[in-house]
């Protein structure tokens, strides 16, 4: 195990073997690092959270308050994950990204640079979300690129191995049925599914959050919020 001097350490914190914490890293309390986890430079991990075998977090993320972040995942630098929520094994996240509170991201799940998934979305396994529409690559020394990550409203449900492309937006409490291939935003309240997904029908009464715990997100955060969030981490964005 590998701790820096330069950390702050909450109490009770347990570290496992050869586990890796850099300079600036604030650990809250009772947190639990497994062995072989490495923490980067001035992450934060919040109190009573579980950081599981082999994760791998780069440099300035933030993650919130009991939360789980699973056995071998991948996650780069600003990487941002609010309380209560959940990444699962294998998964990674490209960094640059915005998850609310009480989000539950399953296993071998890919999450793009200038991602925003918002408060108590639920993600299958094997989700893929794009952000570059012309896979400038090698053109990028030619063409600036900017990433354009998909967004996720509150409370809506992805099925297994979605995929959804650049930018789109899926809106609030819907339903994206197994494989699809989202190519254009979707309405709040819907069913889609297909490869392009389309409308099917609207959600049952039965899916639908309680308002309050819609009102408890708004007060939280706002689409400006949101916006000025992508503004100020894309504007500096280096590949
Ligand atoms: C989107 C979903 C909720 C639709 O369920 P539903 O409303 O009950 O739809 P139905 O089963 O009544 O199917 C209606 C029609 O749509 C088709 N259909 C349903 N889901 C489909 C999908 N994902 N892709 C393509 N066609 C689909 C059905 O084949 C059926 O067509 P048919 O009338 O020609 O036979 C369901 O397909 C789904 O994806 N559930 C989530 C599963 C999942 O991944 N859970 C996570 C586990 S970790």
């Amino acid at each position: 195990m590998t701790v820096n001097d330069n950390i702050s350490l909450g109490k009770r914190v347990k570290i496992g073997q050869n586990s890796i914490i850099q300079e600036g890293a604030v650990i809250g309390n009772d947190a639990i690092i497994f062995p072989n986890v490495f923490i980067g430079k001035n992450t934060k991990i919040g109190i009573e959270s579980i950081i599981q075998y082999g994760a791998f977090i780069e440099h300035d993320c933030n993650i919130g308050k009991h939360c789980r972040i699973g056995t071998n995942t991948v996650l780069r630098r600003e990487t941002n994950i609010g309380d209560h929520s959940i990444f699962g094994s294998l998964s990674a996240s490209e960094g640059k990204n915005w998850i609310g509170n009480n989000v539950l991201i399953h296993s071998q799940c890919h999450l793009t640079t200038g991602i925003i998934i918002e408060d108590w979305v639920f993600i299958a396994p094997l989700f893929v979300g794009a952000n570059d529409p012309k896979m400038l690559h090698g053109r990028r020394r030619v063409e600036k690129f900017i990433p354009k990550g998909p967004h996720i409203k509150f409370g809506s449900g992805i099925a297994v191995n979605v995929t959804l492309l650049p930018g789109v937006v899926v809106g609030r409490e819907c339903i994206v049925g197994a494989s699809s291939l989202v190519t254009r935003d979707v309405p709040d309240f819907s069913i889609v599914f297909g490869a392009p997904a389309r409308v099917a029908k609207t959600v049952d009464e039965s899916w639908k959050l309680p308002e309050e715990m819609y009102e408890e997100f708004r007060m939280r955060v706002s689409d400006e919020d949101l916006e000025n969030f992508l503004t100020r981490v894309l504007s500096e964005y280096k590949h």
